[in-house]
Order: structure tokens, then C-alpha cells, then sequence
């Protein structure tokens, strides 16, 4: 069983295993037809969760427990049955929502001088899962969003429905949107993906500190002259041993980017958001 400090309901667990590699190089893919994943599909009522952002904004999404078992992938039911969160290397956790995409998810829509990155950009939701932070951006102006998962599953059966349930045509504010949808590995992601975001949203995707370097080399190829990326997760996974402090010191030796801690919470589980902007801004070509 695999588990660390995650909780929907904000509880914490600790960990029975350890992570030592960085992940396969799982090669990433594009949902060309995303829409006709749609087809015979309506969320009851009844099965959709709704994170409420700010007074005015929120998102309604299901998760991995509100599907039938038989439309998981076997990893994924695998790590049911174990109550496991993820099986390292095949399934990376993202049918849950893990707490600090709330914590992004507020800040995003809560204070002023975030809600208007969003205006007009571009931006891609890495390490997306239920697809929340990138569907915020969108009701907050984005207008291209680029959802990034492990597992191709997890884009198929919840994050491009939860997309389409909150954003589409005939939804205010959505309808411009352009959306795409990547499975697979950071650094083939990189390889695929040839493009510039003004934000780059992650949360809870730093416990395997032997993908930092990957993760880094991909804000390095991603991001605007003038982009920020936002960063939320636990201060310390538990026994997996990743962590703020670590990233820190890889952005530290690697030397291409500030950052500063934007909130952090002491209160149970510490948990922070780092802003991550680059040291020298270089003129667009
Ligand atoms: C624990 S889940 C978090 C999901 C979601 N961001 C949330 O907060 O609810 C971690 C996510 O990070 C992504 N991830 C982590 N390391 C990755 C890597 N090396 N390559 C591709 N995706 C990775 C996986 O897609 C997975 O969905």
C-alpha cells in the first residue's frame, strides 16, 4: 500500500513505501477528439462535488469516487483496492483531488493580483488530475488551457469531463476557450508540446524529488519571458521525502529562476504556494 499525506477530506496519512526513481518515460499523447468521449455520458446531480473558490467562482467536478469501478483503468482499481494513493510509475494519483489544488484554487480566485494573470493567457494545468485549477483559469479569462496528466485515463474518464461540464459554448466567460489534453511523462511532454504559457499551474506534484530536474528543464521550455508559475503542495511528503525545501535547492542550483512563498499554511498538514518567475527576462523571439 502506498500512501502519503493526502486527503480529500484534509486528513493526513503517512507513508508505507518509498519512491527512488523518476518515472518511466511514458510517452505523451494527445486526446485529439476530446468531445466524443461525451457521447451517452450525463453527471447526475447527485455525483458532482463542488469546490466553491470565492463568493463568485466555482467548479463542479466528479472524481475516481464517483465512477463505476469498471471504468477505471487496472492500476487505477488496483490502487483502490489498496487504498493506495498511487502506484508509482503507472498511476500518479490523479483521480483524487489531493487538498492543495483548494489551496491554489482560492488564492487563484480570491486575491486580485492573481485574478488577472489569467486574463487573456495561456495556460497549462501540469500534473492535472480532476482538472479544477485549469477549468478556474478559464472562468477566470484564460483562453488556452492545456491539461497535463500521467495517465491517460485520468483525462478520459474525469478531467475532460469535468472541463466540459463547466466550460463550454454556452457557459459565460468559456465559450472562446480552447482546451487540449496530454497524457505522459514531463519530458516527452516536452518534446510534443513546442509552446509558451503565461501561467503554469501544478499542485501536488512534487514528492518524487528525483523528477525535479525534469520538472525544472520543463519551466525552462514552457514558460513566457513573462510567465509565473504556480506551485502548491505539502511542505514535506512524509517518508517519500520530497518536498518545498528540497525544490527549493534544486532551483537554487540550477540557478535560472526566483521564487517566493505566496501563502502557507502552519495549521495540520503545512502545506505552501510558491511563485516561480524567471531571473532574467528574455525578450520573446
Ligand atoms: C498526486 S497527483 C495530483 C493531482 C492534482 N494536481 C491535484 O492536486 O489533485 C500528481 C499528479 O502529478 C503528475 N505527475 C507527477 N510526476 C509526473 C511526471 N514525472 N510526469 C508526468 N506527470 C507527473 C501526475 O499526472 C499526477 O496526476
Amino acid at each position: 500500500m502506498f500512501q502519503f499525506s493526502f486527503n480529500d477530506d484534509r486528513s493526513s496519512c503517512s507513508d508505507t513505501s518509498t519512491i527512488s526513481e523518476p518515472l518511466a518515460r511514458f510517452e505523451c499523447m494527445e486526446i485529439t477528439e476530446p468531445r466524443k468521449l461525451l457521447h451517452g455520458i450525463s453527471l447526475e446531480p447527485d455525483n458532482l462535488h463542488v469546490f466553491v473558490a470565492s463568493v463568485d467562482i466555482q467548479v463542479e467536478y466528479i472524481n475516481c469516487l464517483t465512477l463505476p469501478q469498471e471504468d477505471l483503468s487496472d492500476e487505477i482499481q488496483t490502487a483502490e483496492l489498496d487504498h493506495s494513493d498511487l502506484i508509482p510509475g503507472k498511476y500518479e494519483g490523479g483521480m483524487k483531488v489531493w487538498e492543495c489544488t483548494f489551496d491554489l484554487g482560492e488564492l487563484m480566485a480570491e486575491r486580485e493580483e492573481y485574478r488577472k494573470l489569467f486574463q487573456n493567457a495561456k495556460v497549462l494545468d501540469l500534473g492535472c488530475g480532476s482538472g479544477i485549477l485549469g477549468i478556474l483559469a478559464v472562468k477566470l479569462g484564460a483562453d488556452t488551457l492545456v491539461f497535463q496528466d500521467y495517465n491517460k485515463t485520468v483525462l478520459e474518464k474525469v478531467t475532460v469531463k469535468n472541463y466540459f461540464f463547466n466550460c463550454s459554448e454556452d457557459k459565460e466567460n468559456t465559450s472562446r476557450t480552447v482546451a487540449r489534453f496530454y497524457s505522459g511523462e514531463w519530458g516527452s511532454f516536452v518534446g510534443k508540446v513546442q509552446e509558451k504559457f503565461d501561467v503554469i499551474l501544478t499542485s501536488e506534484t512534487i514528492y518524487n524529488d528525483k523528477n525535479y530536474g525534469t520538472l525544472i528543464d520543463l519551466f525552462k521550455c514552457t514558460l513566457k519571458a513573462k510567465g509565473v508559475v504556480l506551485l502548491a503542495a505539502k511542505t514535506y511528503y512524509f517518508g517519500v521525502g520530497g518536498g518545498m525545501r528540497l525544490l527549493e535547492q534544486a532551483l537554487d542550483e540550477d540557478g535560472t529562476f526566483n521564487y517566493r512563498t505566496a501563502w502557507k499554511c502552519d495549521d495540520g498538514v503545512q502545506r505552501e504556494i510558491l511563485e516561480i518567475r524567471w531571473k532574467q527576462v528574455v525578450p520573446e523571439k
